[in-house]
C-alpha cells in the first residue's frame, strides 16, 4: 500500500485545497493529512487564521480524500511522522518548492502545482475590510502598539487622541498617522475600534463613550478599578455586539496558553498554590503616574498580570482576600502582598515599585510544580518539575517584540468573526480583576 502525507492550515477551505488533496490521494492508496494547530500557526507568523482547528479538520474530512487526519504542532514533526506512518510520498503545493527537500532522505517529495488565483489569505482579505484603529493616549504603550500593529494583518492605526493636541500631533507626525485629535467624539467618528492606552482612571469614561458610539474596545490594564464599572462595560458590549477586551498581553501569548493547558491537564496533579510576583523599581516622584495618590501604587500598576494565572487556574470565586502593604508618605503602596483563599487552594500576589523581588510564577500541585522565572509575564520558557529531577521538562514558545501583537490579532479575529468569538481573558475574569482592585483601594483608604 502506497502511503501519502500532506500538511496545511486549510483555513476557509477552498478549491485550491480540494484540488491539492484530490491529486495527493491519487498518488497513492492511503492519504494522511496533517492540520496545523492554532499555536503552531501563530508561531510561524500566521496570526489571523479564521477557522478553529476543529472546523478545519471537519472541512478536510468532509472533502472525502483523507483516510486519516493528524494534527501538526511543530515544524520538526514531519520527519517523525514520515517514519512513524511509513510514508512513501510527501506532498505539498508548489509554493513550498525546495523547502521540504530535506525529507528526500526518508521518502519521495512531490511539489504539486498550486491552483491559481485562490488562497486563504486572499479570502481573509476579501472577507475583512481592514479595521481602523484609533489610539487613546500617546505614551509608552501607544508607541509599543505602533511597533506591534504592523505584524497583524487586517488592522491599521489611523488616528490618535490626546486631550493635549500638541502631544497627539507629535505622535501622529512621528508615526505618519493621518489624523490627531483632542476632541474625543470627533476622534471616534471615523474609526472602527479604540486601543485605550491612557492613565488608569480615564479608562472607564473613554471605554464607555467608545462603546456608546458603536466602537470596539481594547483597553489597557487595569481596565477599570471598580467592579460595577467593569460589569457595566461588559454588559454594554454584550448588548451591542461589540468586542471589549482587557489588554493583558500575557493572556494572549502562546507560551502562557501552553502553561495553562499543561497546568490544567493534571500533569502536576491538583493545584494547591499559585504565587505570582511582579516588581519594577520606579523612582519616587509625586508627579509620576505610578505615584499618584488614590490610583497610583504597585498594586494597581502591576497586579493585573499576577491576577491572571490565579484566576485562570483557580477560578474567580475566592472566599477570602487580604492585603499587606508598605506605603510612601502619600499613602501610595510601594510594596504589596495579597493573599487569596479559595475553597481548596491558596494564592499570593506580590507587587513592588519601591521593593525589588524575583519576578517569578510558581504553581504548586500534588505531583509537581510549574516555574516561570523572571520576567514570568513575558512567558517564553517554563519548567515542569517533579520530585525526581530527572523527569523535569522544559517548554518554550516565542514571545516576539513587546508581545502586543497576540492581543491585537485576537481583537481582529473577534471583530471579524462574531459567531466564533473566543475571549482568552473572559469578561468574568476581567470583572473579578476590577473587583480585586476595588477591594485593594478600599482597604488602602480604610487604613490611611
Ligand atoms: N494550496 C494549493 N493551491 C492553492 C492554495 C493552497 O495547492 N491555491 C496548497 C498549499 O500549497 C498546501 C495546501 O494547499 O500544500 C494547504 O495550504 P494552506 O497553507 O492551508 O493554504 P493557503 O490558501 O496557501 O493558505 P494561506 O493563504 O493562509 O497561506
Amino acid at each position: 500500500m502506497k502511503k501519502v502525507i500532506t500538511y496545511g492550515t486549510f483555513d476557509l477551505f477552498h478549491e485550491g485545497h480540494r484540488r491539492l488533496l484530490e491529486r495527493a490521494k491519487a498518488l497513492g492508496d492511503y492519504l494522511i493529512v496533517g492540520v496545523t494547530t492554532e499555536q503552531y500557526d501563530i508561531q510561524r507568523g500566521k496570526m489571523n487564521v479564521v477557522d478553529s482547528l476543529m472546523r478545519r479538520i471537519d472541512n478536510v474530512r468532509s472533502c472525502g480524500y483523507a483516510d486519516e487526519i493528524i494534527v501538526e504542532d511543530h515544524e520538526s514533526q514531519k520527519i517523525g511522522d514520515v517514519q512513524k506512518f511509513n510514508i512513501d510520498i510527501f506532498v505539498v503545493g508548489s509554493d513550498w518548492r525546495g523547502t521540504f527537500d530535506y525529507l528526500n532522505e526518508y521518502c519521495e517529495v512531490v511539489y504539486l502545482e498550486r491552483t491559481k488565483d485562490i488562497s486563504s489569505t486572499e479570502l481573509r482579505i476579501e472577507r475583512n475590510r481592514s479595521i481602523r484603529l484609533g489610539i487613546v493616549g500617546s505614551g509608552r504603550i501607544a508607541e509599543r502598539t505602533m511597533a506591534e500593529v504592523k505584524f497583524v494583518s487586517g488592522i491599521s492605526v489611523t488616528s490618535v487622541f490626546n486631550p493635549r493636541l500638541s502631544s497627539a500631533e507629535a505622535f501622529a507626525n512621528r508615526f505618519e498617522l493621518a489624523k490627531a485629535f483632542d476632541q474625543y467624539e470627533a476622534f471616534l467618528d471615523d474609526i472602527d475600534g479604540v486601543y485605550i492606552a491612557s492613565p488608569h482612571e480615564t479608562h472607564y469614561e473613554y471605554a464607555r463613550q467608545a462603546l456608546l458610539a458603536g466602537k470596539h474596545v481594547l483597553c489597557e490594564k487595569p481596565m477599570v478599578l471598580r467592579e460595577n464599572e467593569a460589569r457595566e462595560l461588559y454588559e454594554m458590549a454584550q448588548q451591542t455586539g461589540l468586542v471589549l477586551m482587557e489588554a493583558i498581553k500575557t493572556a494572549y501569548a502562546p507560551s502562557f496558553l501552553n502553561l495553562l493547558a499543561i497546568a490544567k491537564s493534571g500533569r502536576i496533579g491538583k493545584i494547591y498554590d499559585v504565587e505570582a510576583t511582579f516588581t519594577k523599581l520606579i523612582p519616587s516622584d509625586p508627579a509620576a503616574r505610578e505615584y499618584l495618590p488614590f490610583v497610583g501604587g504597585s498594586f494597581t500598576e502591576l497586579a493585573s498580570y499576577n491576577l491572571l494565572p490565579i484566576l485562570k487556574l483557580l477560578g474567580t470565586k475566592y472566599s477570602d482576600l487580604r492585603f499587606d502593604s508598605f506605603k510612601d508618605n502619600n499613602g501610595v503602596d510601594i510594596y504589596t502582598k495579597a493573599y487569596f483563599r479559595f475553597e481548596d487552594a491558596i494564592a499570593t500576589v506580590k507587587t513592588g515599585i519601591g521593593v525589588k523581588s524575583e519576578g517569578q510564577l510558581l504553581v504548586s500541585g500534588t505531583k509537581g510544580y510549574i516555574q516561570v522565572k523572571s520576567p514570568w509575564w513575558l512567558t517564553k520558557t517554563f519548567e515542569v518539575c517533579y520530585e525526581n529531577l530527572d523527569n523535569n521538562e522544559s517548554f518554550s514558545a516565542p514571545f516576539p517584540g513587546y508581545g502586543i501583537r497576540f492581543e491585537l490579532a485576537d481583537f481582529v479575529r473577534n471583530i471579524n468573526e462574531p459567531a466564533r468569538r473566543n475571549y482568552k481573558l473572559t469578561a468574568e475574569e476581567s470583572i473579578t480583576m476590577a473587583k480585586v482592585m476595588e477591594q485593594f483601594l478600599q482597604n488602602r483608604i480604610g487604613e490611611s
